[in-house]
């Protein structure tokens, strides 16, 4: 089915403005957004407009309940200017689980499909060619309707903007076990792309660079003794020639880079396991010697290693390999992203 969207363009671009060659991450916007209302029980039809700031009243729900997931993509360009995606329909489908969970209308995919493509077709001069930057997107929805009773709303909006953007981490990135807080606990929602799960993270992220770290490594809530995530992005940790990373569960996010990039690595001769991972596990193999990797992979950073990190008054060095898995499995993954090789798997989507 296709949509019918409502366009509204820009008068002037903004481009010009843009340095493609410097870009930071997700802190310069496009010209354009896509908007859909939901209201009077239906999503309505989408349209483009310029991006500009979205008017709400100090009573909508989000401001007081928090009801906002998102999710994050990225778009490419390769040498012929073909524009690609990399597994949309699993944003749009978790999307749609965060929005369940959050008592949110799940959006159709015709609307999130169609609307993509059209903004990606309409702002196609904002992909960057250059190596290591995309697009990113950011579609999110939140609740719009009124009023302070604590019930879900009754109109929301689905928005979906994007930025040109560079590295998410420059330079090396050290972490601190978690002892105290926790991300997420069972039955609760850290499954979900909800904006609150980020919020939650802040403060603890903030203790931790005080204490000289860049980010946080998710323990379990229960007992602090599992490790779980890395920062906002699935963790995998390399004890000797295995790679290994947590399960998914309703505590963890099921990453779309983390199972691509389990598949990858299976195809590609390394031994992968998924299972729980013990901090003793890691802290034994730190000290003698069979840690070899640690890596956040995610969106925004892809796979983003890990230098070191702290646990209790401790602290641990990753050493310096030669051909790491992380730089192995990151090449793979954005080769078959930016069209630069085959994609036995079906992944890379053509716009
Ligand atoms: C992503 O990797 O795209 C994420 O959603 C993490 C975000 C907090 C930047």
């Amino acid at each position: 089915m296709t949509t019918s969207i409502e366009i509204k363009r820009v008068e002037k671009s903004n481009i010009s403005s843009v340095d493609f060659d410097n870009l930071p991450f997700g802190s310069v916007y496009s010209d354009h957004m896509l908007t859909c209302d939901f209201v009077n029980g239906k999503w309505q039809s989408p349209k483009i407009e310029p991006f500009a700031p979205i008017s709400l009243m100090p009573s909508a729900k989000i401001f007081h309940y928090g009801q906002s997931i998102f999710e994050g993509m990225k778009a490419y360009k390769d040498k012929d200017e073909n524009i690609m995606l990399f597994r949309p329909e699993e944003n749009w489908k978790r999307l749609n689980k965060s929005a369940k969970r959050l008592v949110i209308p799940e959006i159709p995919e015709d609307i999130f499909m169609d609307g993509l493509k059209a903004l990606l077709e309409l702002d196609s001069d904002w992909i960057p060619t250059n190596e290591g930057s995309s697009l990113y997107i950011r579609p999110f929805m939140f609740a719009t309707g009124n009023g302070f009773h604590a019930s879900p709303a009754d109109a929301y909006k689905f928005v979906v903007c994007t930025a040109p953007s560079g590295a998410y981490f420059g330079g090396k990135v050290k972490v601190l076990i978690e002892e105290n807080y926790a991300r997420a606990a069972n039955g609760g929602v850290g499954f979900a792309k909800a904006g609150g799960n980020y919020a939650a993270q802040f403060y603890p992220t903030q203790l931790a660079i005080e204490k000289g770290y860049n980010q946080v490594i998710w323990t379990d809530d229960n007992t602090h003794e599992y490790i779980e995530e890395a920062g906002a992005m699935n963790i995998f940790v390399r004890i000797n020639d295995t790679l290994l990373t947590s399960p998914t569960s309703d505590r963890i996010l099921d990453g779309v880079t983390r199972k691509s990039i389990l598949q990858i690595a299976e195809d590609n001769g390394i031994k992968t396991e998924v299972r729980k991972i013990s901090v003793t596990e890691v802290v034994e193999a730190a000290k003698n010697g069979n840690l070899k990797e640690m890596f956040g992979a995610g969106t925004a950073a892809v796979i983003s290693p890990i230098a070191g990190f702290g646990y209790k008054e401790d602290d641990f060095d990753l050493p310096v390999l030669e051909n790491p898995y992380a730089s192995q499995l990151k090449k793979l993954i954005t080769d078959i992203q930016t069209n630069k090789t085959e994609d036995p798997y079906g992944w890379r989507v053509m716009i």
